[in-house]
């Protein structure tokens, strides 16, 4: 047999992805059940973005587009960047920005655009399957920092120390975090950017959840003196527009940078779709769109009281629950229970019919922890949080 690259030996299967993939064929069957274990928007895209990506549709932009994207677009992420997240300096849309597939495009391309094999990459542990797999299939290797749920899911600073060696070059960031909601306080970044500008590390700072908060808004890894030119932004419209199923989102980082990533998102997807790319430009600056954002995060805040709610009302001694800070998932705690996560997801989907993410899928410090995500409706989520607690009781 031809060979193939060993890479992707290493790679382990999203847990999200398997466990709806089982979802699917279980649902196929007639089984009912409830879905909360993807990190998919249940709101509908703001309508006057799908009626701008009509307008284009209709006016001929259905052809290749600039790899780059469209100036209008590159401008109101760069406004946007200044407007919503405090970036010490400004980008400049001609230079340092540039439109991506998407938020794990975005991601690839700074990967691929500054690493070469061998080198390492600190990853918190846990954290998004792809942050660690793209490295890997990149020939990075790959060094997982401990953010244990004791030190509320945030690496402690002496950890990245630890982990350091004469080969590391990448810190990834990504706050709001998918699974764990948590992010860090803005002195911690502070800190955490003189360690990587001592180190001469890049900080890549996943920022896809940044619109998902239930408290103080997160601060930007890039809102310090001197922090732009080490550190990447990678972001999207997925989850802060609803509307995952677009593919566009944006790398803002130095111009070196910038000219590898387009280069490689020339040679691998030409451009993103130009109507798509014109309906983001317009929910990026359109004041209703804005508006949409906010009532959606409104939305998965009222859901999370409900949960707590819920949680101080049945006292489970089995599903032990901390507030979420971001994003829309909890990250529940069923370390009582004395399984793995992978046994106890499997069992709740079988026998209460609810589909969930085993903590285990985002590293060995999620062993323990299930996720459960709040982008269903208000409905499913109690129906389904209530049936996990009462399955847990029961064991
Ligand atoms: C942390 C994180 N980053 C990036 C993505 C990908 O988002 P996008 O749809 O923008 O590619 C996801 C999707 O779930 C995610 O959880």
């Amino acid at each position: 047999m031809q060979s193939l690259n060993i890479q992707f030996n290493a790679l382990r299967q999203s847990p999200t992805v398997a466990m709806a993939d089982r979802i699917l064929a279980l649902k196929a069957s007639g089984r009912k059940l409830i879905g909360l274990q993807v990190g998919d928007p249940d709101f509908g895209t703001p309508p006057a973005v799908l009626e701008v990506a009509a307008k284009a549709m209709q006016e001929g932009f259905t052809h290749y587009g600039p790899s780059k994207g469209y100036p209008e677009l590159r401008q109101a992420a760069a406004l946007k960047l200044e407007r919503d997240n405090g970036v010490h300096a400004a980008y400049d849309p001609e230079t340092e920005l540039l439109v991506t597939h998407g938020g794990i495009h975005a991601y690839y391309l700074a990967m691929q655009s500054i690493l070469n094999p061998g080198d390492e990459v600190l990853v918190p542990d846990p954290s998004w399957g792809t942050h660690a797999n793209m490295a890997t299939m990149l020939r990075a290797n790959v060094i997982r920092v401990p953010a244990p749920a004791e030190d509320g899911f945030i690496p402690p600073l002496e950890s990245w120390q630890k982990a350091l060696t004469s080969k590391t070059r990448v810190i990834v960031l990504n706050y709001p975090s998918n699974p764990t909601g948590a992010y860090p306080t803005r002195e911690y970044l502070e800190q955490l950017q003189s360690f990587a500008a001592k180190h001469h590390l890049w900080i890549v700072s996943d920022t896809v959840y940044e619109n998902l908060y239930y408290g103080e808004k997160p601060t930007s890894a890039a809102a310090f003196e001197g922090a732009k030119e080490r550190t990447i932004l990678v972001n999207s419209l997925s989850k802060t527009y609803a509307m995952t199923g677009w593919r566009v989102g944006y790398l803002a980082a130095p111009q070196a940078v910038i000219d590898n990533a387009l280069k490689a998102g020339q040679n691998s997807i030409t451009c993103v779709a130009p109507f798509v790319q014109k309906a983001a430009a317009f929910a990026l600056t359109d004041p209703a769109a804005q508006q949409a954002t906010a009532d959606m995060r409104a939305a998965y805040a009222r859901r999370r009281d409900r949960v707590l709610r819920i949680s101080h009302e049945l006292e489970s001694e089995k599903v032990l629950v901390t507030p979420p800070q971001g994003a829309f998932y909890f990250f529940l705690d069923v370390r009582p229970l004395k399984m793995t996560s992978l046994e106890i997801c499997e069992r709740i989907l079988e026998e209460a019919g609810v589909g969930l993410v085993p903590g285990s899928g985002f590293g060995a410090q999620g062993e323990g922890f299930i996720r459960m995500t709040i982008a269903a409706s208000d409905e499913e989520v109690e129906a389904g949080f209530r049936k996990i607690v009462e399955w847990a009781e029961k064991q």
